[in-house]
């Protein structure tokens, strides 16, 4: 494991202003229609583009209706404001990290928010666990669950656009993900209010961000945020902000697809600012392969002159150990690192 030499979170903030110095946005409606048609291949440029510079962009015209955004919002906001011991019912232990929970660790530091996880029904193949859900609220779940749909087939979209953009066939991937993904859900409440100021518990009275720096773990992320700016990404010494945009999906890409593309793809180093003025919202869906899945550097981007780097990673072992935040500090988060040849 290495150590950090520089504090990434004392590194400055970019001061951006033109549009080149921010990430792109995206309209992928072509895509949407027909991923392998010339008309598509414009955004899939764009795409490969992002994901070698910024690792993040954002997408317009995504196929998430309005309507569906509005509920999910609403619903989002409902469960936060529950009653504290509605939210205490239905809180996540060490043996099921689905359902709510205020005291999330990345990078072993304690973030300002508060946090509902969960995944497809069922039994999930990692933990064997299934989710909790507030009682006596089934909008709640039906939304989430309809929600949870729709990202799913956006990110098999982009699953799409990432392997036309490694010049692979557009499904190629598709097995690892279509019927058996890990993907889930989380819902994000970033406070004004540090909610365990007052613990007395030691390390636990200081939350100095929203998330600390951190990359996700799976394949690719897409991300709601509300009007309420935060994310930032951090490239070439300086923090960059994620702009707000209405009616626009953040994407990013994590690190299972960096071992894939072989490091042509970065797995981008991102944070959130904890909340001073105004209170933030944001949804992540984290779309995951399959518990079973080897992750190892594709076909296409490895040859004599660039050997593949990494041993394969079983997917379901990683995300077991990483837990994509964790309930506690239970060791050193496994890191891609660990698997360099
Ligand atoms: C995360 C994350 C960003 C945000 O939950 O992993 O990076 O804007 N969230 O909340
Ligand atoms: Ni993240």
């Amino acid at each position: 494991m290495q150590t950090e030499t520089i504090d990434l979170d004392k590194q400055p903030v970019a001061e951006q202003s033109s549009s080149i110095d921010s990430v792109p946005v995206i309209d992928i409606s072509e895509l949407l229609i027909d991923s392998s048609a010339a008309a598509s291949a414009n955004a899939i440029d764009q795409i490969a583009q992002a994901c070698q510079t910024w690792g993040f962009f954002q997408v317009i015209n995504h196929g998430i209706s309005n309507d569906q955004i509005a509920d999910v919002w609403r619903e989002t906001h409902a469960l936060f404001a529950l009653p504290a011991e509605e939210k205490q019912s239905i809180l996540r232990s060490k043996d099921n990290p689905w359902g709510f929970y205020d005291n999330e660790l990345t990078k072993n530091q304690r973030d300002k928010k508060e946090v509902f996880d969960f995944t497809r029904e069922g039994v999930d193949p990692i933990y064997g666990q299934t989710n909790r859900w507030p009682q006596n609220h089934p909008a709640f779940k039906t939304t989430m669950m309809a929600y949870q749909d729709s990202c799913t087939r956006l990110s098999l979209k982009l699953l799409e656009g990432f392997c036309l953009g490694l010049d692979l066939p557009a499904d190629f991937m598709r097995q690892d993900f279509a019927d058996n993904h890990t993907g889930f859900v989380r819902l994000n409440y970033y406070p004004t209010k540090d909610p365990l100021a007052e613990s007395s518990i030691e390390h636990q009275a200081i939350a100095d961000l929203g998330i600390h720096h951190h990359t996700d773990a799976g394949a690719l992320t897409v991300l709601l945020q509300d009007e309420v700016s935060g994310l930032q990404v951090y490239r070439d010494g300086y923090w960059y902000d994620i702009p707000t945009i209405e009616g626009a999906i953040v994407i990013n890409t994590g690190d299972m697809m960096q071992v894939w593309s072989n490091d042509i793809y970065n797995a981008p180093i991102h944070r959130v600012l904890a909340m001073e003025a105004r209170e933030r919202y944001s949804i992540p869906f984290f779309f995951n392969p399959a518990a079973s899945c080897t992750v190892s550097p594709l076909p296409s981007v490895i040859d004599e002159q660039n050997p593949s780097r990494y041993h394969g990673i079983e997917w379901g072992s990683f995300r077991g150990q990483r837990s994509d935040g964790d309930f506690a500090d239970y060791g050193t988060e496994v890191q891609i690192s660990q698997y360099r040849k």
